[in-house]
């Protein structure tokens, strides 16, 4: 087995295959001009090829992933496993206007078709459960990195009350919280387009808390901004926030920073500042 790397997030895929204990190697990819892609594997490849990429930024990775797999089997891998600790599309589950492509399904099939298995981390599944219904590959992994966040904030004194900003976050907040040695809450959210977010709390005592906020992406970080300005409001002494994906496009650190949030921590599924711990060793357990 050997893992491969694009060039974007060689330290994570090497950290991968030493965890895993076996060879790593590099995709070279040239872009062309007009935004093309030209792709070039080691020509002897190991029978059991893992292809590392988180797919944040997605459309030109999605392209690449698919030349780069499909030349893999031209020369003689056998078995392909996509590791992708961000895995993207999965929001749109469901057509919500009549006309809407259901980016869920048709990227998780495309996936499928390309990859023997794939192995992912914290997916984001709402309303299809299962990963193996969103991505029908023979082997569909989905990790979380709920107890490494929970082992991250167990150090931390006094013990942070866990909040999650949204119904959906309520899978990952209980097993932080419980890792963490603290208690959670979940609030509720209503979302009236990108960028316009608004988080109710649940009734509680947030007075003088330190809390943590608790999702699986951040990306225009328009939720944490709701939650955190609400807990603020309802005189939490301090928030910070922790998340696996670190997206968090455009202005979004600026905009939490506005809000009030203090330190911004995250797994190194997306390479980021705030890259805080890593998921090495859980995907190589996948992988093993
Ligand atoms: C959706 O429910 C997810 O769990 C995140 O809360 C959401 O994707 C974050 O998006 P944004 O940072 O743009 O508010």
């Amino acid at each position: 087995m050997r893992v491969l790397a694009f060039p974007d997030a060689v330290a994570q895929s090497r950290a991968l295959a030493d965890a895993a204990g076996c060879g790593h190697d590099l995709v070279e990819v040239h872009r062309f001009p007009d935004g093309e892609s030209r792709l070039r594997l080691p020509v002897s490849l190991d029978e059991h090829l893992v292809l590392y990429r988180s797919l944040d930024h997605p459309d030109a990775k999605l392209v690449e992933l698919m030349l780069a797999a499909e030349t893999a089997r031209t020369l003689g891998a056998r078995r392909l496993t996509l590791v992708a600790p961000y895995l993207c599309y999965m929001r749109q589950d469901a057509a919500f206007h009549p006309g809407e492509a259901v980016s869920q399904t048709i990227v998780g099939r495309f996936l499928a078709g390309l990859f023997d298995a794939v192995i992912t981390v914290d997916p984001h599944l709402h309303r299809v459960h299962r990963l193996s219904d969103a991505v029908p590959a023979s082997s569909a992994t989905a990790l979380s990195a709920a107890p490494a966040m929970g082992r991250f904030l167990a150090a931390r004194e006094p013990r942070p009350l866990i909040v999650g900003p949204d119904e959906e976050s309520a899978q990952w907040v209980a097993q932080v919280a419980e890792g963490a040695g603290t208690d959670y809450l979940v609030a509720s959210k209503a979302r009236h387009g990108d960028r316009e977010v608004q988080v109710s709390l649940p009734a509680g005592d947030y007075g003088g808390r330190e809390v943590v906020l608790v999702d699986d992406v951040a990306s225009t970080g328009r939720t944490l901004v709701g939650a955190a300005r609400a807990l603020l409001a309802a005189g939490a002494a301090r928030v910070d926030v922790l998340v696996t994906h670190a997206l968090f496009v455009d202005d979004a650190l600026e905009e939490l920073a506005a809000a009030g949030v203090g330190s911004v921590w995250s797994s190194d599924s997306v390479p980021h500042p705030s890259n805080a711990f890593p998921l090495a060793s859980l995907l190589a357990s996948a992988l093993a």
